[in-house]
């Protein structure tokens, strides 16, 4: 396994031209990016918005935040919140604001945090088994898998993973955590490789494992859960969202909440049927997937997918 770096690798940003062109409809509005990393897209937002513009970045992980204080002391339009984006609607009305016009999410890790070894996500390395975005709060995916049951972990393998050995990977977790305790990466990546028979081609047998962890300690789905209903009421008419997810969990959220409402299948003779289904709150919808020049510069732009949909008239559901 490669030593530890110590300084934090850059991260490339992915499908930035098409998710920031996407997103402007009013170059003097408010934006938020919930999703701030090293700050790709926010930065080439700003150079696009007027001088009355503001743009809010959100981020959990205290380095994104440490960078996203950096660009706020260059440019006062620019506020960065360190909280995560599921926040969104509370944080922004602390600030006076209930509306916005447009919301873009790039989802996932971003490269300094996958591959700086001690952030505790990647198998390709050995270090402490950390997985927290952020660093400051909740459990870490060693204290997790050190305390739950065998159940719950071969759950989580299996449904975030999509893992089909999720059942023999949770029994050879739990047998080795009965001898001691298991805390770094490259113990868990030798376990799982030690329970999955069959190895994916060009995939490394411990790949499955590694993402739901991730996904389960960070809430990942929870929490897009919850931003895409605040920026629903948030996104003001005409204004858009862009999400850019990397797995077929997230884009079956997204593709989801942005359908139209279907009518209900029982009431298709009735003449009303636009009616009973409601008036769609997402028009204009796109999908976008990166060239082939971007995918063989950054592989990791491979599996990403933008959704891009503008907001309609139709209100949104009130907040529970
Ligand atoms: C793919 S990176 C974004 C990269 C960024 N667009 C850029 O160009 O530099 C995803 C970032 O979102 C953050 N993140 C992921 N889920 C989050 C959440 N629920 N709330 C706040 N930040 C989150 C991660 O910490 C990470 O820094």
């Amino acid at each position: 396994m490669p030593p530890a770096t110590l300084q934090a690798p850059a991260h490339i940003t992915v499908l930035l031209r098409e998710s920031v062109d996407a997103l402007i409809t009013d170059p003097a509005g408010t934006y938020v990016d919930g999703t701030f990393g090293r700050g790709g897209h926010t930065r080439l937002l700003l150079s696009r918005l007027d001088p009355q513009a503001r743009v809010f970045g959100f981020d959990r992980d205290p380095q994104a935040i440490e960078s996203a204080r950096q660009l706020a002391a260059e440019d006062a339009r620019f506020t960065p919140i360190h909280e995560p984006f599921s926040s969104m609607e509370r944080e922004l009305a602390a600030r006076g604001l209930a509306q916005v016009t447009g919301v873009l999410l790039d989802l996932g890790v971003s490269s300094p945090q996958i591959d700086t070894p001690e952030r505790g996500f990647s198998f390709r390395f050995d270090a402490p088994l950390d997985m927290r975005m952020d660093t400051t709060r909740g459990m870490t995916a060693a204290d997790w898998l050190n305390t739950a049951a065998q159940e719950d972990i071969r759950e989580i393998i299996h449904a975030y993973g999509e893992e089909r050995f999720a059942a023999r990977i949770a029994a050879a977790i739990a047998a080795r955590r009965a001898v001691q305790p298991i805390t770094r990466t490259g113990e868990l990546a030798q376990i799982v490789a030690g329970a999955v028979k069959t190895r994916e081609k060009g995939q490394d047998p411990a790949t499955r494992t590694f993402q739901a962890l991730r996904i389960f300690i960070n809430r990942e789905l929870e929490e897009l859960e919850q931003v895409l209903m605040q920026a629903q009421r948030m996104i003001r008419p005409q204004g858009r969202l862009a999400v850019i997810s990397f797995h077929s969990l997230e884009d079956r959220i997204v593709k989801q909440f942005l359908a139209p409402p279907r009518a209900d299948a029982s009431l298709r003779h009735l003449p009303v049927r636009g009616e009973v289904a409601g008036a769609a709150r997402w028009a204009d919808l796109a999908r976008i997937k990166p060239g082939e020049a971007e995918v063989s510069a950054n592989p990791r732009s491979r599996s990403a997918v933008l959704r891009v949909a503008t907001r309609t008239e139709a209100a949104a559901p009130e907040a529970q």
